[in-house]
């Protein structure tokens, strides 16, 4: 197995960046790619670095000779190797190659990544370069898995690898695109809760990286003002502050300050951390250790009570059946 840790740039591929740290020319995979990045309008992205407006890709089907292989989508879950499913592990066992954001690539196991020919690893916010880096080694030939935690459907890659993937003009069938389900956050976190979501849930990410923060608001009132339970995802970076006490302010806006909230960091991973608290003292916590890049927070319902340590959300039955 050979590791390849470096930075997205990929002016190889010339598709748009979400991060510029390296000027690597040398594709990965084999294809004939044009000498020209891409030409669009550079904006300033909330990686710090910049990317462009244009969806241009590096190189086409047409650039690549070679049988097709596969790509697979797989989702790793919360973290430790337990947590991953059997289905994850044996599809990520037959790929010959793995490509992910590095973190992800430690969460794989080593008996795993150790018979892989090749691993891609990138750091954070080369989401875009990444999976153009995964097709283009499909599309030349290689069985490639593109990792990431949870599950590939949810604030994932699976959409991406399509979207671009079209873009080349290529189809989803010429490289047997496959996702491979895995446990989202907002499922893994529950569990340690206890039973929050067992009602209508909704889900929604404080990132303003690709949806405009009005947007976000906007959302958040419309879910709040419903009796959903709220799954909060990417609530909080050093970048993000304000998005994090303006979700607050809505969400005190249309419910209880006395609602319960589960905070759970790192579900799966050794620092792992879960808390209990009233909707009124979620944004103090904003400061705190537990709400980062890696926390998920599941907000109740005006039925959501908290008995023995744990959440609870009634799914109704209670209205129905004696007990
Ligand atoms: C880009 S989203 C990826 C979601 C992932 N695809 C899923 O299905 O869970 C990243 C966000 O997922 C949540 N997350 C991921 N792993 C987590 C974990 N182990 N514990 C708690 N939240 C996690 C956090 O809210 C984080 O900001």
């Amino acid at each position: 197995m050979s590791t390849d840790t470096t930075p997205d740039t990929d002016t190889s591929t010339g598709t748009s960046t979400d991060t510029d740290t390296d000027a690597s020319t040398e594709s990965k995979c084999g294809a004939s790619t044009p000498d020209t990045a891409d030409a669009g309008a550079s904006t300033e992205s909330k990686c710090g670095a910049s990317s462009t407006d244009e969806k241009e890709v590096g190189s086409t089907v047409e650039d690549f000779d070679a049988e097709p292989g596969r790509l697979v989508a797989v989702g790793l879950g919360p973290g430790q190797p337990e947590g991953m499913t059997q289905r994850a592990q044996t599809a990520l066992g037959e790929v010959e190659h793995i490509v992910g954001y590095t973190t992800y690539i430690d969460l794989i196991p080593d008996e795993i990544t150790e018979d892989a020919d090749d691993i891609y690893s990138t750091p954070m916010c080369g989401e875009v370069s990444r999976t153009e880096e995964a097709i283009d080694r499909a599309l030349a030939g290689n069985d490639v898995g593109i990792v990431g935690s949870g599950d590939p459907n949810v604030y994932a890659l699976a959409g991406l690898a399509l979207e671009i993937l079209e873009s080349k003009g290529g189809t989803a069938s010429m490289v047997d695109f496959e996702v491979v389900p895995g446990v989202p956050a907002a499922q893994s976190c529950a569990a340690r809760l206890g039973a929050p979501l067992v009602n209508d849930t909704v889900s929604i990410s404080l990132s303003d990286h690709l949806t405009p923060m009005p947007e976000i608001e906007s959302r958040l009132h419309a879910v709040a003002g419903e009796g959903f339970t709220i799954a909060i995802y990417n609530p909080w970076s050093r970048k993000r502050r304000e998005n994090f006490q303006k979700c607050c302010e809505i969400l005190l806006n249309h419910r209880d300050p006395e609602t319960p909230v589960g905070v759970v960091h790192g579900a799966g991973r050794e620092d792992e951390a879960t808390e209990i608290v009233e909707l009124g003292d979620l944004e103090e916590l904003g400061e705190t250790d537990l709400i980062d890049m890696t926390t998920t927070i599941l907000v109740g319902t005006g039925d959501t009570y908290v008995w023995d340590d744990r959440m609870v959300t009634p799914r109704g039955y209670e209205s129905k059946y004696d007990y």
